[in-house]
């Protein structure tokens, strides 16, 4: 007998990131973290149990998983399988999982496809095991899979608490439908990233700026989250940037370092602060790769994407607004 279900979870993009793990096993982040849900792009993925399966298959657009991320998801899914029986919500051994997923983007480059990968898998595999239960149990088992993960299940814009396991999970700050903002994504390159952010978070101790960035997240936190429910801009580019900055001087100063940018990424980091000082609501932010995220107001994104049309090294822009919830479909 094999039992399915189908989910959709959007990407995030961080305003405060997370960056370093209190504890690398369980992924309880060093700091806690804002982001936003990306309507206009998504993973889609099916999961289908059977005792017919004689072992895990995933497919991720359209080919075989390599063997680390074989590795990672099958150990993702034990440990999750292992939860159930604990808490008895599953009785029966529900045999081998096909997985297909299926991403809008591009994989791996920085717009945190494994968020929105693990955040639809986590939905897709209670949805096929027929088990109900709520939104921050969702999320902290997607956090689980990937730590940002936890913020691609709850709607539009939302906050990740530390907390100490069941209690770190993300909620939703507000709907997408708060704040017209549009994300337009410069993608500089759409390839596989050398370094996967999960590994980056292990030696982010060795970074003599870490420290510093985790003790003052809190502060960069409240602005943030205020600036949201309030809909102040200027408030929410400066926290946000700043707090890129940060994460990024940590990345290049931990051992060993890594460098995500690529030459175009510091011109539109340069050239997107001058529109700001001119009265255009834009401000950059980066994750793990070398794209940069333009998040603007929705008056002013026709004008940013006119002007980031003429920066050289840009090989496409994509663009979303706020994102909802990740669903079963
Ligand atoms: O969830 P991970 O392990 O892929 O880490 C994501 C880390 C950043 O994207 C760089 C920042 C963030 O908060 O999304």
């Amino acid at each position: 007998m094999s039992k399915s279900a189908t989910a959709i979870a959007h990407p995030n993009i961080a305003f405060i990131k997370y960056w370093g793990n209190r504890d690398d096993m369980m992924r309880l982040p060093a700091n806690g973290s804002i982001s936003m849900n990306l309507e206009a792009l998504y993973t889609r993925t099916t999961v289908t149990f059977s005792t017919d399966i004689p072992d895990t298959v995933i497919k991720i657009n359209g080919k075989s998983a390599d063997s680390s991320t074989k590795f990672r998801i099958d150990n993702w899914l034990d440990d999750l399988i292992c939860y159930l029986y604990q808490k008895k919500r599953l009785k029966d051994a529900p045999g081998n999982a096909e997985i297909i997923s299926e991403n809008s983007f591009p994989t791996g480059a920085g717009i945190a496809s494994s968020a929105s990968a693990f955040a639809a898998l986590t939905l897709a595999v209670f949805g096929a095991l027929g088990i109900e239960t709520d939104e921050a149990d969702l999320s902290c088992r997607a956090r689980h899979g990937s730590g940002s993960a936890c913020r691609s299940i709850p709607e539009g814009f939302c906050e990740w608490v530390t907390g100490s396991n069941e209690d770190s999970y993300a909620y939703s700050l507000a709907p997408a439908s708060h704040w017209d903002l549009v994300d337009l994504i410069a993608v500089i390159s759409g390839k596989h990233k050398k370094v996967v952010s999960s590994k980056g978070h292990w030696t982010a101790d060795t970074s003599p700026f870490q420290e510093q960035r985790v003790y003052t997240a809190p502060q960069r936190i409240a602005v943030c989250r205020q600036a949201i429910l309030e809909k102040d801009f200027n408030a929410l580019a400066e926290v946000s940037e700043k707090d890129m900055l940060m994460m990024h001087s940590v990345m290049m100063t931990q051992d060993p370092p890594l460098f995500y940018w690529e030459g175009p990424t510091i011109r539109v980091i340069k050239a997107v602060r001058e529109w700001r000082k001119e009265g255009l609501e834009c401000f950059a932010t980066i994750d793990a790769g070398p794209n940069v995220h333009v998040i603007c107001t929705g008056r002013s994104a026709p004008a940013v994407r006119e002007r980031m049309e003429k920066i050289s090294g840009i090989r496409e822009i994509l663009s979303s607004g706020p994102g909802g919830k990740a669903h079963l479909v």
